[in-house]
């Protein structure tokens, strides 16, 4: 265990510097070596692929929350088309039966050309929310685009208190002033680790300063935030909620775990046959490519792996 947290902590780096490579990206798209890793954490490239997967994991009392893979477009037309298909899938879901539950990355909705853009982007997303009874989770992304995704978020809230909420990550230093922020404005947060490159002065880098920063922070939501969202595979830190609950007197219906689509799937189960509540992240989509490097750099197995794809072929 101790040398699989070695190997991934010295490949982390390299691999996440991968999610930017063009190249890297034509090689694993030609070659289709991850092909079968890919469908493990990616549900498939369309709506109706995604759909399915929803259904599945419904039928095990798992809901869903959906993800249209795709980050940093560069155009308006692309940023439009994207809240265009956020504004379907939502309505996609309800019409199925399933609950319309999504999560959205801002740099998808045009971020980068402005805050406002982005925020204005949010409002049909929301609203057509709000008329099929689903929420919206603003996904965090690198620490570029921390403070405009709380800020967003807050103003957001204003308008839509039950549609939205944001994701805190425990790697930075600035979280759990952060995490007072919407504490106070009873926003709701996912809680995860956090899965980008960022540099010392901002983010703990130890592993031990990551989980214990995750512990504090998550014990602090469990006690006085509003449904939060507890996303993580760390048997360590499930344990820990599940006996601070417990001593507490919280009940499940307060919160809820999370996972992602294929990641630790018994577990998700077990905990769902133990009467928690488990949410899934389903992603989707022809732009994997990031989001499944970032997978490939949590996991030694995975990354070794695809490495050896890579040299050999
Ligand atoms: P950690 O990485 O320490 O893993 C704990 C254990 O879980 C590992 O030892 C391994 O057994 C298992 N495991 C973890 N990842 C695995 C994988 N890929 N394959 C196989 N086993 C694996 N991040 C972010 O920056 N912004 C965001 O918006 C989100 N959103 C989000 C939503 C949801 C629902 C989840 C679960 C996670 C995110 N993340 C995220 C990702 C998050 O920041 C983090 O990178 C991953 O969840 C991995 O961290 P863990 O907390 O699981 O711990």
């Amino acid at each position: 265990m101790q040398v699989a947290d070695q190997v991934t902590r010295t490949l982390r780096r390299p691999l996440l510097a991968l999610a930017d490579s063009d190249r890297v990206e034509a090689i694993m798209r030609r070659n289709g070596v991850s092909k079968g890793l890919v469908r493990r954490f990616v549900a498939g490239e369309g709506l109706d692929d995604a759909i399915a997967a929803v259904r599945d994991l419904a039928a095990r009392s798992i809901p869903s929350t959906l993800d249209l893979l795709g980050e940093n477009v560069t155009t308006q037309e692309a940023a439009r088309a994207a809240v265009d298909a956020y504004v379907v899938i939502l309505q996609r879901l309800a019409d199925a039966g399933l609950e319309p539950n999504i999560s959205v990355k801002l740099t998808m909705i045009g971020l980068d050309a402005g805050a406002d853009v982005a925020r204005e982007h949010m409002v049909p997303i929301l609203e057509r929310a709000r008329a099929v009874g689903g929420f919206v989770r603003i996904d965090m992304e690198g620490s570029a685009y921390t403070e405009q995704t709380i800020a967003i978020t807050e103003a957001l809230h204003d308008r839509f208190p039950d549609q939205v909420g944001t994701v805190i990550q425990s790697y930075l230093r600035r979280s759990a002033d952060d995490v007072e922020r919407m504490i106070r404005r009873g926003a709701r947060v996912r809680l995860v680790k956090g899965a980008y490159a960022e540099p010392a002065e901002i983010a703990f880098t130890d592993r031990r300063e990551v989980d214990e920063s995750y512990r504090r922070l998550m014990l602090r939501l469990l006690d006085a935030g509003a449904y939060p969202a507890i996303a993580t595979h760390d048997s360590a830190l499930i344990a820990a909620a599940r006996q601070f609950t417990a001593e507490r007197g919280i009940p499940p219906e307060r919160y809820e775990f999370q996972m992602l689509y294929g990641v630790r799937r018994e577990m998700q189960g077990s905990l769902v046959g133990a009467g928690y509540r488990m949410r899934v992240y389903v992603p989707y989509g022809t732009e994997w490519y990031p989001y499944f490097t970032r997978r490939i750099a949590e996991r030694p197995a995975n990354a070794l792996f695809v490495l050896r794809q890579l040299v050999s072929g």
